[in-house]
């Protein structure tokens, strides 16, 4: 039989390499032959390592699997998948997965990473061979038509991008994939590299052969070299197979790319500061306009998307932009892929259409919290997200529902704290998280931040706190708006939303209801 053991990095941390060596073992010393197959992880992260049988049912489960589980595992006949006190039945009735809509995700952890014969058996590089077909301005506007909106955070239309780039004279021009994946609880970036890397190479590949591109970078975060060198091999094996370099898929058309790490600073995962980066530079931002759309890597026009937006174009352009658009809420169309972390029962990958209640999410999904206390706020969108309390857990996962309420959808992440979590600490955090990362380069990401993380230790400490409430909020005023980039224009959303929800933390008297 067919089993697999995930190889990506948190089932790796979980011990799933320990797992995998102990089970090649146990089958030697039984004389029985059977494929061990390295997969991803499906995105339950509870269960890691997971292992997987291949049996008539379909793929059978058991986590999570320790090294000492592996002789009674073998004992009870799990080859046949048999039952045991760690099975999972069969994996894909797991409600869990059952309940999602996996476009983008589609084959995360059914695969082996780095066979092409199993990414192509899953409909891998047919998206690819339609835009070959339709030609780069049918393939633009089939993105547009399919209303995907950037991953990365800001949700701006990637079709429109893409044609911003192609419409740019240029004799050069590039695509730059981010994924320098820094908000915290978000692992979609690293998934899909480590678990479908092929997916990401077919996706930038469309991108350029649309805009009139030749080449493409993706920059990575240093804090993932388990994906990197993913990567690296995947794009050694699509070039080896034609569908990279000058003649993809005999086309005559030409499209390469490269992997570059970053150097630690979240700073980078701002599309300026990225590019600087990537160029050799300090990873300082760049004043806007120009748009990156024009002058972009080297003074290029430059596509630069998020990592789960290239990742999603294959499949668009597989099935159709009408196809991807009939999921979704408003003008929050398709999937995403929702992260949940923190203070969590079942962390893990949950990929659906928009307009799923954040509600839904914390308790339904993902269980509550770890610790079995009350939940008390979830931090959606990153460090730089508002921390959203209970009362507004009937939010909708939409871009717009989310903004009306002071707070983003960001990369998709949500971070769960219990009753037990301080929300002035975390104000003070954001600020502190600010200084620390800021480029520096404009005056009240630079200083704001400082005097910020200054501020609230007054407020903390209730040294007159009325006084320094109002210089705080007007200092999150000048930052919001007078910020280059949304390291110093976002900071302010969790210090007001953490301050607007949870007065009480910070010594003030909470608001009563009119
Ligand atoms: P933005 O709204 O300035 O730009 C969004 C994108 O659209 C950029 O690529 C920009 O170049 C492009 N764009 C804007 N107008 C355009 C036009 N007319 N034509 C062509 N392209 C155009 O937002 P920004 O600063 O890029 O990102 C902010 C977001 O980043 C926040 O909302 C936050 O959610 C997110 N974020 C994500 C993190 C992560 O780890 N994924 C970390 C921190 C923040």
């Amino acid at each position: 039989p067919r089993i697999f053991v995930p190889n990506d990095a948190t089932a790796v941390a979980c011990g799933a390499d320990r797992v995998a060596r102990k089970l090649e073992a146990g089958l030697l010393a039984r004389g029985i032959t059977a494929d061990i197959t390295r997969n991803g992880s499906r995105g339950l992260f509870w269960l890691e390592p997971l292992i997987e049988v291949e049996t008539e049912r379909g793929r059978v489960g058991y986590g999570p699997v320790k090294p000492s589980d592996i002789e009674d595992l073998l004992h009870a006949g799990i080859l046949h998948g048999a039952d045991h006190p760690l099975c999972v039945g069969v994996v894909e009735e797991i409600p869990y997965l059952k309940k999602q809509t996996r476009l983008t995700f589609a084959r995360i952890g059914i695969i082996d990473p780095l066979s092409l014969t199993d990414y192509k058996a899953h409909g891998g590089y047919r998206g690819l061979e339609r835009a070959i077909t339709l030609g780069p301005s049918a393939t633009v506007e089939e993105v547009v038509e399919s209303g995907l909106r950037g991953r990365g955070g800001a949700g701006f239309p990637t079709g429109i991008k893409w044609r911003t780039v192609a419409a740019a004279p240029a004799d050069q021009r590039y695509i730059v994939c981010n994924a320098d994946e820094g908000d915290s609880g978000t692992f979609a970036d690293r998934l899909i590299m480590e678990a479908d890397p092929f997916c990401l190479i077919e996706g930038m590949t469309i991108a350029g052969l649309a805009v009139g591109a030749t080449k493409g970078y993706v920059y990575s975060r240093s804090e993932y070299p388990l994906a990197f060198v993913v990567m690296e091999k995947a794009i050694e094996k699509a070039r080896e197979a034609g569908l990279l370099g000058d003649n993809i898929l005999g086309s005559g058309l030409a499209f390469d790319m490269e992997m570059r790490m970053g150097a630690g600073a979240y700073v980078c995962g701002e599309e300026t500061a990225l590019l600087e980066s990537l160029e050799g530079k300090r990873g300082l931002v760049r004043a806007k306009p120009p748009l990156p759309a024009h002058k972009g890597l080297f003074q290029k026009p430059t596509v630069i998307n998020n990592l789960v937006s290239l990742a999603t174009v294959p499949v668009i352009l597989d099935k159709g932009g009408k196809y991807y658009r009939d999921f979704g809420m408003g003008r929050s169309r398709g999937t995403m892929p929702i992260q949940i972390a923190g203070n969590i029962k079942f962390g893990g990958l949950f990929e659906t259409a928009f307009g799923i209640p954040l509600g839904e999410l914390v308790y339904d999904i993902g269980g509550g919290t770890a610790s079995g206390r009350p939940v008390k706020a979830v931090q959606a969108g990153g460090p730089l997200g508002a921390y959203l309390p209970t009362h507004q857990f009937d939010t909708p996962f939409d871009y717009e529902a989310f903004t009306a309420k002071d707070a983003l959808i960001g990369h998709g992440g949500l971070v769960v704290f219990d009753d037990t979590a301080d929300l002035a600490d975390m104000a003070r955090f954001a600020m502190e998280f600010c200084a620390h990362e800021s480029c520096g380069k404009c005056t009240p990401c630079r200083i704001g931040s400082t005097r910020g993380v200054e501020t609230l230790d007054k407020v903390i400490a209730g040294e007159k706190r009325e006084q320094n409430l109002a210089l705080l909020t007007d200092l999150c005023h000048t930052m919001k708006l007078g910020s280059l980039c949304a390291l110093g224009g976002f900071t302010p959303y969790p210090v007001l939303s953490a301050l607007n929800h949870f007065p009480e933390d910070f010594g003030v008297a909470p608001k009563l209801p009119a």
